[in-house]
């Protein structure tokens, strides 16, 4: 599971109400991957997508194999990212991996043996994040649909908007209010990807004006691990004085970790979910390893890479996991073409087409 792009609304549903039902009766669930590994490939920090992985597979009765370093690893000798996928996949059911390069999972996919999930492929996505946002909104808030949703901090590089966004806009009548510093707004090609929809998005730099007409209110750390130099975006700061001007029925959610952007006298608001949000992550997970441990013994898997490779275009993203720098050789270019716009399948970054 790459992207939630792949899922259809059926689909999603499904891993939430797993996810809730195994919540309720995790009993039931005992001895589910009994005999299956899951390699965890953590070339990037990491404490709540990593744990909550181990977790759900031990619950489930499985076994975890990975690194959350690749400097113990052979990565430290120079290998790549495509020989290391492929290697692990043979000793494992399920490749679970994170790396700082946008587009990793998916090249990982093309040479794995077995499903690999997506945990973060550097400021590009992270979808089983927003599987986690979406079971917490589904059970605390009751819908997914026409909810006004406010998005707040670092939507530049903050993955986890990116993929809350573009799975949010499946559902009718949601808003999206995008709440940042100028520089530091969500990529157009996530503004595009809702004007495709029949959901809709204003953009703010105030949270205090903002705030009182959200459903939902997704605070997001700035991402100090991505910044270019010189670049210093203002931090946002939800204290209880903004609350008291929230919604009686708001959910405040955040991926975390959180660093000062929520102020801990929030903590206490039975609106605040976050800490809740975390703990669903675990059931999301566990939901996700046995529908993809299941899937594959039945179902053809889906085909990682639609578009074409065109004589003389690379991806001109520097942190693209196709930049020759990241000694990933040999991985097909692939852009999806519209007009003489083209866009990398791997990092989503789109560049215009030769002598432009
Ligand atoms: C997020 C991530 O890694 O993108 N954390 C997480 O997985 N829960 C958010 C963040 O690091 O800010």
């Amino acid at each position: 599971m790459i992207d939630t792009a792949s899922l259809s609304l059926t689909e999603i549903d499904e891993l939430l109400r797993l996810a809730l039902d195994i919540k309720k009766s995790p009993q039931t669930y005992v001895g589910a991957c009994n005999g299956k590994i899951m390699a965890t490939l953590f070339y990037e920090p990491s404490t709540r997508t990593m744990m909550s992985f181990q977790s759900a597979m031990l619950r489930l009765d499985g076994g975890v194999i990975g690194f959350d370093n690749p400097s113990g690893s052979s990565v430290t000798k120079g290998e790549s990212l495509k020989d290391t996928a492929k290697v692990v996949s043979s000793y494992s059911d399920l490749l679970v991996i994170r790396a700082p390069w946008e587009g990793a999972a998916k090249a990982a996919a093309l040479t794995a043996d077995c499903p690999v999930i997506n945990a973060g492929d550097g400021g590009h996505l992270h979808p089983t994040q927003t599987l986690t946002d979406l079971a917490t909104l589904s059970a605390e808030l009751g819908r997914l649909n026409n909810l006004t949703i406010g998005l707040c901090g670092d939507l530049k590089y903050g993955r986890t908007t990116h993929s809350l966004v573009k799975t949010l806009s499946k559902y009718k009548g949601n808003r999206f209010v995008l709440i940042s510093d100028k520089n530091f707004t969500l990529p157009d090609y996530i503004k595009n990807h809702i004007a495709a929809t029949d959901c809709t998005f204003t953009e703010s730099d105030s949270l205090g004006d903002a705030l009182p007409q959200l459903d939902v209110l997704y605070m997001t750390r700035t991402q100090r691990e991505r910044l270019a130099v010189g670049e210093n975006p203002t931090t946002f700061v939800l204290t209880p004085q903004l609350m008291s001007q929230g919604k009686k029925t708001l959910a405040v959610l955040h991926p975390l970790p959180r660093v000062d952007e929520i102020s801990p006298l929030v903590d206490d608001d039975p609106r605040a979910l976050y800490f809740k949000q975390a703990n669903y992550g675990m059931y999301v997970r566990m939901s996700l390893i046995v529908t993809l441990l299941n899937i594959t013994k039945s179902h053809p898997p889906v085909p990682l890479l639609n578009g074409k490779t065109y004589d003389g275009i690379s991806c001109l993203n520097p942190k693209c996991v196709t930049n020759p720098a990241y000694n990933n050789v040999n991985l097909p270019r692939s852009f999806l073409r519209t007009g003489n716009t083209y866009e990398c399948e791997y990092c989503s970054h789109p560049r215009a087409g030769r002598g432009d």
